[in-house]
């Protein structure tokens, strides 16, 4: 396998605050991984950073290339995409138009096929394609969710970054959504998949990180860790507050 993306000894702060300290993380071409972890753990700081949002430390490495800087425009440019915890989603405009602008950069780089992108798009999420014209802030929690993914693939990234897709969705849609995140495999696309949602999580993923505090407490495949007496007890277990049917 080919590390697609790699962090090592990857430091976030905010201020004199470390708030993800030196993490070690991989997703190999063709890969679902998932990092899972309570509230205020990280994730988000480290997706967002890792997206050139927040500043860093550390290595971060994508398809070999070492990128000194990370930053939003080479991100973007090298096939990285983010669908951020709050959707950012434009309410005011109608399906297709969000869509359209998922394929902006690449429209702007010279890339004119939003038409074919879109087709793609729809052809994963048929009931994007039955609301094409409907402003995005009608659509339901789990169409909106779909709405920003789908965004996000119109640019057609190599790297497709997902922070908390579960977030306020019913567990049937919960599964829905994840089912087609893990299906995104077969378009050439891997993903990292931030969830707090720890078992819909392990059961799509191959591979996982435990992020306790800003910090890497456990890895592993996803299969091993859904099956591990520690994770059990903290995020699987019946009762638990991190955990969530799925
Ligand atoms: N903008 C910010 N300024 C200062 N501290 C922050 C900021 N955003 C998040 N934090 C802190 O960083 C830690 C990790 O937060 P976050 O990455 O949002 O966790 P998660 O996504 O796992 O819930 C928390 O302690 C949180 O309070
Ligand atoms: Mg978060």
């Amino acid at each position: 396998m080919n590390p697609l993306f790699e962090l090592q000894g990857f430091s976030v702060a905010y201020g004199a605050v470390e708030a993800v300290h030196s993490v070690d993380l991989r997703v190999d071409e063709g890969e679902i991984v998932t990092v899972i972890g309570p509230n205020g753990a990280g994730k988000t700081t480290l997706l967002c950073a890792a997206m050139g949002l927040l500043p860093s430390t550390g290595s971060l490495t994508l398809a070999g290339e070492r990128i000194a800087r990370p930053s939003v425009e080479a991100m973007v440019a090298r096939g990285v995409a983010l669908v951020p915890e709050r959707r950012e989603l434009f309410g005011e405009m109608p399906v297709e138009d969000n869509l359209l602008l998922g394929g902006f950069y690449r429209w702007r780089t010279g890339r004119r096929d939003q038409r074919e992108r879109m087709e793609e798009v729809f052809a994963i999420f048929p009931r994007l394609k039955e609301r094409r014209a409907q402003l995005a802030s009608t659509l339901s929690g789990g169409e909106r969710q779909m709405l920003a993914i789908g965004r996000a693939l119109m640019a057609r990234p190599k790297l497709l970054m997902l922070d908390e897709p579960s977030l306020g969705l019913a567990p049937l849609i919960v599964r829905e959504v994840l089912h087609v995140v893990s299906s995104l495999r077969s378009h050439g696309v891997s993903v990292l998949l931030v969830e707090q949602n720890a078992r819909a999580a392990l059961q799509v993923a191959d591979r996982g990180y435990v992020l306790e505090t800003g910090a890497v407490a456990l890895t592993g495949p996803a299969q091993a860790l859904l099956h591990d007496r520690r994770i059990i007890d903290t995020y699987l277990g019946l009762g638990n507050k991190n955990a969530v049917a799925a």
